[in-house]
């Protein structure tokens, strides 16, 4: 599984998988046709178009990129009338193969009401759209913080060493809310190190890693006496913190 990696519009990623046995090309949320097509030219063929959920910024190529590959579009069956161009309707827990790389899905509301992620249990990959970021967690727009919290904890389950691809490059202002909150984590401290090397380089900073993100992200740790405290919430329930949390980043 070569996975490609292509930044579009200011802080958005795309991602071509590519199967090189059975030759199949795939593109996760294609932010925009010109950009992508620059990457996918080369393979002279798009067998797949997939969407982890309808926001513009993840959908904005569908069309076009159908039009000139005869591309199949997959979503979500609950986004059925807003994923534009989609011809396959997804179920929670569906596994579904591109070539011989199967993904199944996992259904994580809480961004939108039909967010899901891609996870390649073979190759331990999963795409995880606008729902776990490096550092951080996206926006709740459409579900609750709850929904999001159980997201989340669905996400943290996978196997440890499963390498992550988030939809946007936001890891630096994230690492910035973490070390706020939890500024004693030594990991974070190393993380800080990596992700400036990166930047500096013009590199991105994705993939990440479950471990990684079990160490560092300080969403995925509100079970954590320190942060609870930094917070003034001792006695507050994993959820509370998430939910603080989440508040506190929206006005960061
Ligand atoms: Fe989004």
């Amino acid at each position: 599984m070569i996975v490609e990696i292509i930044p579009c519009l200011t802080d958005n990623y795309s991602y071509i998988i590519h199967d090189k046995k059975t030759n199949t090309v795939s593109i996760i949320d294609p932010s925009e046709f010109t950009r992508c097509d620059e990457q996918i030219k080369k393979y002279k063929k798009l067998d797949f178009i997939l969407n982890t959920h309808h926001h513009l910024d993840h959908v904005g190529g569908n069309l076009e990129l159908k039009k000139k590959y005869n591309s199949k579009i997959l979503g979500f069956e609950l986004d059925r009338n807003r994923i534009p161009g989609i011809d396959i309707l997804l179920k929670e827990f569906q596994k579904y193969k591109l070539g011989n790389l199967e993904f199944e899905v996992i259904f994580v509301p809480g961004h939108t009401k039909g967010h899901i992620a891609f996870f390649f249990n073979k190759e331990k990959v999963v795409f995880t759209g606008d729902t776990l970021f490096s550092l951080g967690c996206g926006r709740v727009f459409e579900g609750s913080h709850k929904e999001m919290f159980n997201s989340l904890c669905k996400i943290k389950s996978l196997p440890t060493e499963t390498k992550v691809y988030c939809g946007h490059e936001y890891t630096k202002s994230n690492l910035n809310f973490c070390l706020t909150y939890d500024k004693n984590n030594i990991h974070l401290q190393k993380k800080l190190n990596y992700v400036d090397e990166k930047l500096k380089n013009n590199l991105p900073t994705i993939p990440t890693t479950i471990n990684d993100e079990i160490e560092t992200n300080i969403f995925l740790r509100c079970d954590d006496e320190e942060i609870k405290q930094a917070l003034n919430l001792k006695e507050s329930s994993e959820e509370e913190i998430f939910s603080k949390l989440r508040d506190l980043k929206d006005s960061f």
